[in-house]
């Protein structure tokens, strides 16, 4: 299964790249194509709102989103990896989330209709509901573009960098063992 991740945060040693690591060894494991997008590094501008992706195909913004799209056109499996920043994504992620708004085409059908979608996702709060409005933007945004939910790995009290509990890791490589 060839898999892209996209991965929102700016510490590449931090917590959220802990479950990317599970997460891809034991993809890799299994003998899948795993690719690490680390948005933080990329050029993504944000959506300008113009619509012209619905006609055109694709949007007119020339940046690193054409990359990303293309490895988010030809994956099967696309994996949202991010901290909580502010009870949403981290705004790396959030860039690339506004314009995937070009996965639309004029009728607002979905161009990566039917692909698995995974999170992994971080905190520093205790509270587990600090989750809960990511997760429900998640949802709907999966929805929206009719891709197939498999779950995730949230991880909470994640406050300095390697905080990351074994029973996250454990989870993190379970459900990356249960995808075909
Ligand atoms: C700008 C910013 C906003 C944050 N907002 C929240 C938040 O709303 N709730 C929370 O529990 N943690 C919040 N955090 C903490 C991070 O989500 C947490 O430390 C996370 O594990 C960092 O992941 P990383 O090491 O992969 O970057 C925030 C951190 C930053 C830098």
């Amino acid at each position: 299964m060839k898999t892209v991740i996209l991965f929102g945060s700016p510490r590449k040693e931090g917590n959220t790249r802990q479950l990317v690591n599970a997460f891809s060894e034991t993809m890799k494991k299994k003998g899948h194509d795993v690719r690490l997008l680390n948005l933080n590094e990329m050029n993504v501008r944000p959506c300008q709102g113009c619509l012209v992706c619905a006609k055109a195909g694709k949007c007119r913004i020339n940046d690193d989103m054409k990359d990303i799209r293309k490895y988010m056109l030809e994956s099967d499996l696309l994996v949202y990896a991010t901290p909580t920043y502010w009870w949403g994504p981290s705004s790396q992620l959030k860039l690339v989330i506004d314009r995937s708004i070009a996965f639309f085409d004029e009728n607002m059908e979905s161009r990566i209709k039917g692909k698995k979608a995974v999170t992994l996702i971080t905190c520093a709060d205790k509270a587990l509901d600090t989750f809960t409005p990511a997760l429900d933007a998640f949802r709907r945004t999966f929805d929206a573009l009719s891709l197939a939910y498999l779950g995730g790995v949230e991880e909470a009290g994640c406050e300095e960098t390697g905080k990351v509990s074994k029973k996250a890791l454990d989870k993190t490589r379970k459900l990356a063992q249960s995808l075909t």
